[in-house]
């Protein structure tokens, strides 16, 4: 696309991790004023990437050149990209959950006269910028009292007060509903079409790149391996894609379930109810019921902060929450541990290991 405008153009990146290559020869163009996914499996560099273009990685620590707006960049950190209009939302949101919306938009950013913070001018910029994404909310209300759908609008007004040129989500709707999705991307479309914003969204949802985006690239195991354009007239082999990014033919995305015969019931969890730890009046799990039976696979599927990793880690030596309440039962025995003891679980028939979620 010769004649296209470029806004940002990386070339050859390479990155590691010790003597892990994260990325290998990485070229990524941007056209200006276009919405520009990246799609690739989990671990193949996607955020790896964006985190060089923001000087999370610094100038130095990866090899390639970056050339955003016209100028070369050797950003040194995320301030740096951020001077040029370079906005990261990254995957895990970075508000801070006691403060509030108005306080978490001018952190580290205050509207300040004569070195004291102007309150009134940061509450009704805030005001402002809130109504800029669509969220109607007081802007002294506590991030913590948001769901992560509005907290994300939350990110992007920030975004917005820093005069971004270049929005960067990584991963945006994944812990988001239905709803909150497409509210996400209508927005990030109006900023394309009344603002001229330029967005780099990665998202593993395949609807959503047919839906909004205008180019994409596809990366696989840290290399580049394609890009598509997507207009009106071609719109987007979502086949093809889905080739490129796992490197094989797919014939079925969803393999049949294997049938597994499971045994006795090993664990059951009865009306396990948990507190926040420094919250205890804030019920984070509420009566949950479940068990495992030996031998079988139990998935915990659940939206972000709807509360699965506290409930399996109070349930593990209790080392989540407080005002814990409930029964564990073991192979049909209720069992009984010293209460707020990680290492009490050493004593357990069955060594229960808890992976972090990375959804
Ligand atoms: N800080 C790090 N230290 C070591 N390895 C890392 C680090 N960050 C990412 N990696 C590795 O780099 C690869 C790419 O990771 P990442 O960019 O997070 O992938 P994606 O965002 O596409 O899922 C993975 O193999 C990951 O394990
Ligand atoms: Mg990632």
């Amino acid at each position: 696309m010769p004649h296209d405008d470029i806004i940002l153009s990386m070339n050859n990146i390479t990155k590691k991790f010790g003597t892990v290559k994260a990325l290998s020869d990485v070229n990524l163009e941007v056209r200006r004023g276009e919405i520009h996914a990246i799609c690739g499996e989990n671990g193949a560099g996607k955020s790896t990437l964006m985190n060089v273009l923001s000087g999370v990685y610094p100038f130095g620590s990866y090899s390639g050149d970056i050339v955003f707006d016209g100028k070369v960049c050797k950003y040194k950190n995320i301030n740096d990209s951020e001077a040029d209009g370079i906005v990261i939302i990254q995957q895990e949101l970075a508000l801070s959950p006691y403060l509030s919306i108005a306080e978490n938009i001018f952190i580290g950013n205050e509207q300040a006269k004569a070195g004291v913070i102007d309150w009134n001018e940061t509450r009704s910029e805030a005001a402002k910028l809130l109504a800029r994404v669509g969220l109607p909310e007081n802007v002294d209300t506590k991030i913590m009292d948001l769901g992560v759908g509005k907290q994300q609008l939350v990110e992007i007004a920030k975004a917005l007060s820093k005069n971004v040129k270049l929005l960067i989500l990584d991963e945006p709707t994944a812990a988001l509903n239905d709803e909150d999705s497409a509210h996400l991307l209508d927005l990030v479309r109006q900023l394309r079409n009344e603002q001229g914003v330029t967005s780099i969204i990665i998202t593993h949802k395949l609807n959503e790149v047919a839906d909004i985006a205008d180019d994409v690239t596809i990366i696989r195991d840290g290399s580049t391996v394609g890009q598509m354009e997507i207009t009106a007239e071609t719109p987007l082999d979502q086949d093809e894609l889905i080739r490129k990014m796992v490197g094989r033919e797919l014939t079925n995305l969803y393999p049949d379930h294997q049938a597994n015969k499971p045994g006795n019931e090993y664990l059951r969890v009865k009306d396990w109810t948990v507190h926040h730890p420094l919250d205890a009046d804030r019920i984070v799990v509420d009566h949950a019921n479940f068990y495992v039976r030996a031998g079988e696979i139990v998935g915990l599927a659940g939206l972000m902060g709807a509360g699965r990793t506290e409930m399996a880690m109070s349930v593990f030596g209790r080392s989540y929450g407080s005002r814990i309440s409930g029964e564990v039962y073991i192979k049909g025995k209720k069992s009984i541990f010293p209460m707020s003891n990680r290492l009490s679980m050493l004593g357990w028939p069955m060594p229960l290991r808890i992976a972090k979620s990375t959804v």
